[in-house]
């Protein structure tokens, strides 16, 4: 009896340890910064500002996008994302650092990191449609009095 309990308290602590840890390590910093650095900054800028008439700034407006469920898959098929060399692990991380770096003030609080199970599950088809379906998204956003994504990049 005693021993099941103590049992127990090792497996409740265990299990609390491991919440924290994922948590606490929903990205590597450095091997996201490689990763973006390989993969996205040549488009999106290393600060992620994204160019003029071109290219969509990632910061300060991904946050906005993950807060809805729609919005959350966009940004996994976009092309430039899904089509990317990155493994879904990878990818995942990148974009729980882009999320954590260039958006603290967008990214809702409840924001679940993004796992490599969901990129596999999610990723493909990459969307072909991606201006229709983003006008949908920011359509929303401003339904929603949010005006900080822009509609014209
Ligand atoms: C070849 C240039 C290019 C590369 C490389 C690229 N992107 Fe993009 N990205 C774009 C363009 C252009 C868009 C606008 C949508 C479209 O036309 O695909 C975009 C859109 C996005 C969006 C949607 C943002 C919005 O406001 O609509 C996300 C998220 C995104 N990219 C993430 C990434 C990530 C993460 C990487 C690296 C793994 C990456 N992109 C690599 C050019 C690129």
């Amino acid at each position: 009896m005693k021993r099941a309990a103590v049992a127990l308290a090792a497996v409740a602590a265990l299990a609390a340890d491991m919440a924290g840890l994922a948590h606490a390590e929903s990205y590597d910093a450095a091997r996201a910064k490689e990763g973006w650095v390989l993969n996205c900054m040549g488009c999106h800028t290393a600060d992620g500002s994204g160019i003029p008439g071109k290219v969509p700034a990632l910061r300060n407006s991904l946050g906005h996008f993950v807060g809805m469920p729609e919005g959350r898959e966009f940004v996994m098929r976009v092309p430039g994302a899904a089509n990317s060399a990155l493994s879904d692990a990878e990818l995942a991380n990148v974009l729980n650092w882009v999320l954590d770096t260039m958006n603290p003030a967008t990214r809702p609080v409840a924001f679940r990191p993004y796992t490599a199970e969901e990129i596999a599950a999610h990723r493909r088809p990459a969307l072909t449609d991606v201006a229709k379906t983003r006008a949908g998204l920011v359509k929303r956003l401003q339904a929603n009095g949010i005006t900080a994504v822009p509609e014209h990049y």
